[in-house]
C-alpha cells in the first residue's frame, strides 16, 4: 500500500446547537480515490472545510506528510497542497480562462504580468486535460463542466498533494461524468491522493479505491471498494437496510383522464421545437433527455419564466398565458428548479421563511400568513420530508445541500399546487431520503396532485411515472406509456439517431 498523505485524527467540529463532527478519523493515501460517503447533513461537507481550512476544528489533528497543519483558510491549504473543487465553481467568471488558472500567481517580467505567457501557458496545461479551448475567452463563456475542469486543473498546477472533489459531478452529463473520470485516474496515477464525495454509487464503484462512511457526525468505518457489497453500504449509510424503505415498484395510478394541463406547440425560438405535453389529475409525467435536450427549457415555458413565442396552454380548462411564474403560481402551478442554488434558495432567510415564500406570493402579501400558521406549516414539512435541522429558525445556509433541497420541495408542496413541476428532484439527495421522497411524490399524486418530474435518473422516472415524455435535441421524439416505461425503452428513446 501507498503512503498516507493526510491522516485527521478524532476531529471535532461543533456549530451553535449542532455537533457536526464527532471524533471522526479519515486516512487518505498517495495515489488513491477515496470516496467519502454519508446521507444529507452526515458531516462530509463539514469534514472537508476543516481539511481545507473554511473551518477551524474544536479538537483533533490533522497531518499532513506526518506533519501536524492548521490552515486558517483555503488559501493556506493550497499553499501546503490540499486543493478542492467545490460543486459551485468558486473562479471568477468574468475573468478570463487563462486569468482564472493563474490568479495570485501570474508570471511577470520585469514587475508586469506577462500576458502573453499567461495564455501560452494556460492553453498547454489544458491540453494536459484534453481541453483545447480558447482560453482568452471569459470564464462564463464554457459549461460548468468545462469550468471544473478549469478549476481542477489550477488547483492540480499550484502543487495538489491532495485534491478534493464535493460532488463534482451533479450537473455533468454522462460523457462530462467519463472525462472527468478520466483525469482523476490520470492524477492518481501521478501519485495525487484524491477525496470524492458523491450521492451516486454506481460513481463510486466505478472510480474509487477505498471509501469512508459518516453517519450522524460520526465515523462509521474505512472500507475497500471492491470488497464492500451495495447493499453493505447502503446499510453502513443508512443505519438500516434499504428493504426497510420500501420498494421502487411501478404503479399505474388511477388518473381521471381529463387533461388538467394541456400543451400545444409550445416553441420558443433556439430553445424549444413546438411541443405537445398533456397532464391529468393525479398524472405524473416525467420527462427524460441528456443535458440540454430541452427539458428544463419545458418547464421553464410552462410556468412563464421564459416567454414563449407560439403555442397554446391550456389549465383548468381555460386558456392561460403567464407572463411571469407570479401569474403561474396564482393559478396553482408550482416549479422547483434544478439550479436551487441560483434560483432557489434565500440563504439568510430561516427555514421557515423559505418554506412560506410561495404560499404567500399564492394568497397575496396583503393577506399575510400568521406567524403561528408559518410556524405549523414549516414545522409539518420538514418533519414529513425528515429535514435534518434542530431548528426551524436557522438561516437555511447553514443546513447541508441536500437539506436545503428537501426546504425547496416543501416550498411548493406548502402552496398546495394542482400541478407541480419538479427540475431534478433529487439531485443531491442521498439514498435514503431518495426513496422518502419518491413515496412522498406517489402519495400526492394518490391525493389529486399532478406532477411533471423532469430527471436523469431512469430508475427514477420508471419508478413515478404513467407517462414519459422523450426530449432530444430540444424536441420532444416520443411518449412512452404503460410496459414501454422502462430503463431500456427510455434509454433507447433518447440515444437514437
Ligand atoms: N455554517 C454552519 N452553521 C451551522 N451549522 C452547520 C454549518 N455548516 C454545516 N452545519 C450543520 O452541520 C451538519 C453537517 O452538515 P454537512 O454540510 O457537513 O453535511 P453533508 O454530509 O455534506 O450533507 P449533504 O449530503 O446534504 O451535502 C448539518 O447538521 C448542518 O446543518
Ligand atoms: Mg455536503
Amino acid at each position: 500500500m501507498s503512503q498516507v498523505v493526510l491522516q485527521l485524527q478524532n476531529i471535532h467540529k461543533k456549530f451553535p446547537g449542532v455537533h457536526a463532527l464527532k471524533g471522526v478519523n479519515f486516512t487518505l493515501r498517495a495515489g488513491e480515490i477515496h470516496a467519502l460517503l454519508g446521507e444529507n447533513g452526515a458531516g462530509k461537507s463539514t469534514l472537508i472545510k476543516v481539511m481545507t481550512g473554511v473551518y477551524q476544528r474544536d479538537d483533533g489533528d490533522i497531518l499532513l506528510n506526518n506533519q501536524a497543519i492548521f490552515p486558517n483558510n483555503t488559501g493556506d491549504a493550497q499553499a501546503l497542497g490540499i486543493s478542492t473543487v467545490y460543486q459551485e465553481v468558486n473562479l471568477l467568471p468574468n475573468l478570463t480562462v487563462a486569468q482564472n488558472i493563474y490568479l495570485g500567481r501570474e508570471p511577470r517580467r520585469f514587475g508586469l504580468i506577462n500576458w502573453t505567457k499567461v495564455n501560452q501557458d494556460a492553453a498547454q496545461l489544458l491540453k494536459g486535460y484534453d481541453l483545447d479551448i480558447d482560453v482568452t475567452q471569459p470564464l462564463s463563456s464554457y459549461s460548468i463542466a468545462v469550468q471544473q475542469l478549469i478549476a481542477i486543473a489550477r488547483g492540480v498546477d499550484m502543487s495538489a498533494k491532495v485534491l478534493i472533489l464535493d460532488e463534482p459531478t451533479a450537473s455533468l452529463d454522462a460523457d462530462e461524468v467519463q472525462t472527468l473520470f478520466r483525469i482523476m485516474r490520470d492524477l492518481k496515477a501521478r501519485g495525487i491522493g484524491i477525496v470524492f464525495v458523491t450521492h451516486f454509487l454506481d460513481q463510486v464503484y466505478a472510480v474509487t479505491d477505498r471509501i469512508t462512511i459518516l453517519r450522524s457526525a460520526q465515523l462509521v468505518g474505512e472500507f475497500e471498494t471492491a470488497t464492500l457489497s451495495r447493499a453493505e453500504l447502503i446499510g453502513h449509510m443508512l443505519g438500516k437496510e434499504l428493504a426497510a424503505l420500501g420498494e421502487h415498484k411501478p404503479q399505474a395510478h388511477a388518473t381521471s383522464g381529463d387533461a388538467l394541463l394541456s400543451v400545444q406547440a409550445i416553441s420558443r425560438q433556439a430553445t424549444l421545437s413546438p411541443t405537445d405535453i398533456a397532464v391529468s389529475k393525479g398524472e405524473v409525467v416525467g420527462l427524460a433527455g441528456l443535458l440540454g435536450s430541452g427539458r428544463t427549457e419545458l418547464c421553464r415555458l410552462i410556468f412563464g419564466v421564459d416567454k414563449k413565442h407560439s403555442g397554446n396552454v391550456t389549465f383548468h380548462g381555460q386558456p392561460v398565458n403567464f407572463s411571469s411564474p407570479r401569474d403561474a403560481i396564482i393559478a396553482g402551478m408550482g416549479l422547483c428548479p434544478e439550479d436551487r442554488k441560483h434560483d432557489g434558495i434565500l440563504g439568510q432567510l430561516s427555514i421557515r421563511e423559505n418554506i412560506i415564500l410561495a404560499r404567500q406570493v399564492k394568497q397575496g402579501w396583503w393577506k399575510f400568513i400568521s406567524r403561528k400558521e408559518q410556524e405549523e406549516i414549516a414545522n409539518n414539512f420538514v418533519k414529513e420530508l425528515s429535514v435534518a435541522t434542530s431548528d426551524i429558525e436557522k438561516p437555511i445556509e447553514q443546513l447541508s445541500g441536500g437539506n436545503q433541497q428537501k426546504v425547496i420541495l416543501a416550498r411548493w408542496l406548502a402552496a398546495n399546487p394542482s400541478l407541480l413541476i419538479l427540475d431534478e428532484p433529487t439531485r443531491g439527495i442521498d439514498i435514503g431520503a431518495h426513496a422518502e421522497i419518491i413515496r412522498l411524490i406517489r402519495k400526492l399524486c394518490d391525493q389529486g396532485l399532478a406532477l411533471i418530474v423532469a430527471s436523469s435518473e431512469l430508475e427514477e422516472l420508471v419508478a413515478f411515472s404513467n407517462k414519459v415524455v422523450v426530449l432530444r435535441d430540444r424536441q420532444k421524439v416520443t411518449e412512452l406509456t404503460g410496459d414501454e416505461i422502462n430503463p431500456q425503452r427510455i434509454m433507447q428513446a433518447i440515444a437514437a439517431h
